[in-house]
């Protein structure tokens, strides 16, 4: 069947938004269809993604691949009163809400139903992104496969048993948080010792960027590479006493663990 877009969206917001623009980028802006809350709403998402404005009812009707955008606590009353269309839809659906199982999905979705559970963040709207992806086995390698060529100029994909998406997106989908936390905390380091703030905040960013690209791309074990910087007796060595005095490494494990935890109370 041909369908008039290719990618639409029931709820557009930073998360859906995000991924709306990717694919944008990928098949236009004529082929991807975004809906939210209200008809104005909507049509200001569509002209910031540059890409067209649509009621949800359409966009179930006239997508290959239907997006749910809304936050989870509100996805049960979105469906209920979409039920109509979402029974008559043969899209492929596509689950970014956080927590909410392929089991779950299927329920207020339909059992029938295709349906690839995501896990994206939000450097996805920098072409920087990484998606987690599971999808039930109503699916087709070829829907799979087309689903990934729309979502490439999001970042990087990367497929995982459904029972690991919650832990992983502990890092992955909450890490964005932690990361600007650790950036912000940096540049306040540096403004203290006397660096003007928007050069503080920029060193901090760049310096976390070059070294995620550089544990990437050599494939070294992060404590090695820490230890590279350490010299003896030297200032990196003082710092890393400070954080590890302060219980850095045993915060950071408690914050992804606490993320888990709480993403499966929500679910
Ligand atoms: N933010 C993240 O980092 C992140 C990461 C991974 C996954 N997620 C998941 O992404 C989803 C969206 O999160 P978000 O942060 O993007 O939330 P958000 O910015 O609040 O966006 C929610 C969107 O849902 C729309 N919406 C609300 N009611 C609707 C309705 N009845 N019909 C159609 N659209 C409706 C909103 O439209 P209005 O503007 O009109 O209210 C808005 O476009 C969540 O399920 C979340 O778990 C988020």
């Amino acid at each position: 069947m041909a369908y008039q877009y290719e990618a639409g969206f029931i709820g557009a917001g930073n998360m859906g938004g995000a991924l709306a623009r990717a694919a944008v980028k990928t098949v236009g802006g004529a082929a991807v269809a975004v809906a939210c809350s209200t008809a104005e709403h909507s049509a200001k998402a569509a002209a910031s993604i540059g890409c067209t404005a649509e009621t949800a009812e359409a966009i179930l009707r006239e997508s290959r691949f239907v997006f749910w955008g809304v936050k989870p606590q509100m996805f049960a009353g979105v469906a209920a009163k979409l039920a109509e269309d979402i029974a008559a839809s043969d899209a492929v659906f596509v689950s970014m809400l956080a927590g909410v199982s392929l089991d779950r999905l299927a329920e207020m979705l339909g059992g029938e139903k295709k349906i690839i559970r995501i896990m994206p963040n939000t450097p996805s709207a920098v072409g920087q992104g990484l998606m987690l992806v599971s999808a039930n086995d109503r699916v087709t390698a070829e829907e799979l496969a087309a689903f990934k060529a729309l979502m490439a100029e999001s970042g990087l994909l990367d497929d995982l048993p459904e029972h690991l998406i919650d832990a992983a997106s502990a890092v992955s989908g909450c890490g964005p948080a932690y990361a600007y936390m650790f950036v912000e905390a940096l540049a306040d380091g540096a403004v203290k010792c006397g660096v003007p703030r928007a050069k503080a905040m920029r060193y901090a960013a760049q310096m976390l960027l070059g070294s995620a690209s550089l544990l990437l791309e050599t494939g070294e074990h992060p404590g090695a590479l820490k230890d590279a910087v350490c010299s003896p007796g030297g200032s990196t060595i003082a710092g890393v006493a400070a954080l590890e005095d302060r219980g850095f490494r045993g915060a950071a494990i408690a914050a992804v663990e606490a993320a888990y935890r709480r993403t499966k109370e929500l679910g």
